[in-house]
């Protein structure tokens, strides 16, 4: 069995209030909880507060009322703020915010000012490019990048201090359904890979259902949570119910036969499918 794995963020009625006169409640009474190595994201409208819930998890903003717990230490006790933004957290935004005169290794390297030495910068910057299928265009500057490849660069650097989690506002919002998916692949790729936690917010169904659980926002508060399983999962659980795939399932062999499937390959589709219906 695998071990559970411990709470990495966690909010307790966390609220944000703007305006002195008209209040909103861009935050009301939010509780949730995210676990190390989670891969979330965040939907729902515009105005329903995604972008507050991630700057708060990220100590970007103080709450109202409420707390954010990381690791069960209440951020608002934080005694360095900026050296938990940069060695905990990593940020993506909408727009890259790359430093247009920086080449993308040198825009990498920026938060490891003061961490590192500049070896390593230098060497830490490579490798992470590396990673996000960026090795040959390290000297390039942001303007002779895709928006695809820009917000490459930008996860690159987010993950640049090693972080516990990248929050990401919106990262594909710039991008055309294509690059989008690539990118939250790449994402849902890093997080197998590193373990690193991301919350990933986005308007993009297609993005969403690349993570494994989608918490929806409306007025300020979660209003809906859904548990997703692995594309592969769902693909096969759409397909168990095609007409083949049933025919399978039930052992329908003469039919099978008639199609040229062998026994053999039936066992083994069968077997697939029938991981797919295990909860
Ligand atoms: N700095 C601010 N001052 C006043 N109101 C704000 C501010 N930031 C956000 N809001 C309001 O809080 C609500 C939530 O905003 P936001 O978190 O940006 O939503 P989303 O990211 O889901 O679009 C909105 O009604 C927005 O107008
Ligand atoms: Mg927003």
């Amino acid at each position: 069995m695998e071990q559970p794995q411990p709470v990495l963020v966690e909010t307790v009625d966390l609220t944000k209030v703007y305006g002195d006169g008209e209040q909103v409640y861009a935050l009301n009474k939010v509780n949730l909880r995210i676990t190390a190595g989670e891969l979330v994201a965040v939907m729902g409208p515009s105005g329903s507060g995604k972008s507050t819930l991630l700057n708060l998890l990220g100590a970007l903003d103080t709450p109202t009322s409420g707390k954010v717990l990381v690791r069960g230490e209440d951020l608002a006790a934080l005694r360095d703020k900026d050296r938990f933004r940069a060695k905990t957290v990593g940020f993506v935004f909408q727009l890259h915010n790359l430093i247009p005169t920086l080449t993308a290794r040198e825009n990498v390297e920026v938060p490891m000012m003061g961490y590192y030495s500049a070896a390593q910068r230098r060497a830490r910057a490579l490798e992470l490019l590396a990673m996000v299928g960026l090795a040959d265009r390290a000297n390039h500057l942001p303007a002779q990048l895709s928006g695809g490849q820009r917000q490459r660069v930008a996860i690159a650097r987010a993950l640049a201090n090693d972080p516990l989690i990248v929050l990401a506002d919106e990262p594909t919002g710039n991008l055309d359904s294509q690059a989008s998916l690539d990118l939250m692949r790449l994402i849902a790729e890093l997080n197998r890979l590193k373990g690193t936690t991301f919350v990933v917010v986005t308007h993009d169904f297609a993005v969403a259902r690349q993570t494994r659980r989608v918490l929806t926002m409306a007025d300020g508060r979660i209003v809906r949570e859904d548990l997703i399983g692995s594309p592969l999962e769902e693909d096969l659980k759409m397909w168990r119910y095609s007409g083949l795939g049933q025919r399978i399932y039930e052992g329908k062999l003469e039919e099978l036969q008639m199609l040229g499937i062998k026994p053999k390959q039936q066992r083994a589709i069968r077997k697939l499918l029938e991981l797919a219906e295990q909860p």
